[in-house]
């Protein structure tokens, strides 16, 4: 009998789980990681699939090593895409298996949990979800900044109270899903930022059945931890999205813009104002200094929140800085030469400064898009 006979007959009854690896510059950790769920799940059939998203380390090169030595492993190298939830979904999409599980790529998650999780579905028919949870008895958040494990908490608390999930930990990035439940939700799906978890638990017309398992989580392995200050405005997007993206369809990028575009005109408005009535600059002076500051601002927050799916970083982000000025400049000159000649023509100047922000953020927009972040493919 074969190995491959020999797994067969064990897993009659079990179904396969196909186990999704987002990375992001994770070369060092991915061989140690398969190596590991190939012993953790050694009586039983599995496939993984590393999504990585072009790692500068070529985590994608290293993977494709494995996979060629094995044909249960594949890679999907994305290009011009980012992120870890849109990263999931492919690894969903590309799968056909009966279920799918999420692990994280650094060591945090215990892969010894995967077997347990697998047999889950096949004792329980109706399961849609088994959860990695650190906060059931005897699980821990292992040596997660104490920052981290608070912040995790207020999100829990808002998640539970606002979508009313019924998860003890519902940032969990480790978890395991029936394919067919999440064939019917694809279309609700959010797709974006870090929480995967909550996106399908949100999107789920139905109360689905979960089973939740305790585990302690470990510290990352290699490299750095890819969940910064980003992620927290993804959060807030998610949320927003939940009550009035879902009600009004409208795409979760527009309502982004108009958020930074809104934090935009705070501050365009609070230099305006202080540069012209407390400082008595000229109305244009003040205008050009409000205009440059909001432009800084708005490029920042649009690169890392409203683009962040062709988030432009090293040479990128200059070259995308200087486009977005180039085009900012442009609409900055079309909108000041309009608010000046409306003040000079006895318009109040707060209500001129606001008409050259409506008028500057609608070109941003439009050009910004085709141009700055343009899909790369
Ligand atoms: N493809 C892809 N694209 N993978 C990504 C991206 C991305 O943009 N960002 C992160 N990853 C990968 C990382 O390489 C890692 O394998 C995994 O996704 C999680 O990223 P980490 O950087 O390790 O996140 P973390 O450990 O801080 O956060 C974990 O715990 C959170 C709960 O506190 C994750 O599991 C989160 O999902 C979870 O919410
Ligand atoms: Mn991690």
């Amino acid at each position: 009998m074969t190995s491959q006979d020999q797994r067969q007959s064990v897993t009659d009854n079990t179904p396969v789980p196909t186990i999704i690896i987002p990375t992001w510059n994770e070369a060092d950790n991915v061989p140690i990681l398969i190596e590991r769920i190939k012993l953790a799940m050694a009586e039983l059939d599995w496939r993984i699939i590393v999504v990585d998203d072009d790692s500068e380390d070529k985590t994608w090169q290293v993977a494709e090593g494995i996979a060629r030595e094995d044909t249960r492993v594949s890679v999907i190298r994305r290009i011009g895409r980012k992120g870890l939830s849109s990263a999931c979904l492919e690894g969903f999409a590309a799968s056909n298996t009966e279920l799918c599980a999420v692990i994280d790529a650094d060591l945090q998650h215990d892969e010894a949990l995967l077997p347990q999780m697998t047999r889950q579905f096949a004792e329980q028919a109706e399961l849609d979800l088994v959860v990695a949870s650190r906060k059931l008895d005897n699980a821990s958040f292992g040596q997660m900044p104490k920052y981290r494990v608070v912040a995790s908490e207020f999100a829990r608390r808002l998640s539970t109270l606002a979508l009313r999930v019924p998860l003890t930990d519902p940032m969990s990035g480790f978890f395991m899903v029936r394919r067919e439940t999440l064939t019917d939700m694809q279309d609700k799906l959010f797709g974006r930022g870090f929480k995967i978890l909550l996106d399908i638990c949100a999107a789920a017309d139905r109360p689905l059945l979960l089973k939740e398992l305790p585990y302690n989580m470990r510290a990352r392995h290699a490299g750095e931890s890819k969940l910064k200050w980003r992620v927290m405005f993804e959060f807030a997007a998610f949320l927003i999205y939940q009550f009035f993206g879902r009600r009004f369809l409208l795409p979760p990028r527009f309502i982004k813009f108009c958020l930074v575009g809104l934090s935009g005109v705070i501050v365009h408005m609070s230099v305006l104002g202080i540069s012209h009535k407390l400082l008595l600059w000229s109305f244009l002076y003040s205008q050009i200094a409000a205009t440059l500051l909001a432009m800084c601002w708005n490029f920042v927050l649009n690169n890392s929140f409203t683009f962040g799916e062709q988030q432009l970083d090293g040479t990128a982000f200059y070259k995308g800085a200087l486009s977005f000025t180039i085009i900012c400049g442009i609409g900055s000159f079309i909108a000041v030469s309009v608010s000046t000649f409306l003040n000079d023509h006895g318009m109040i100047w707060w209500l001129a400064g606001f008409v050259s922000v409506v008028l500057a953020a609608f070109w941003n927009f439009c050009v910004n898009n085709v141009f700055t972040w343009r899909e790369q493919n």
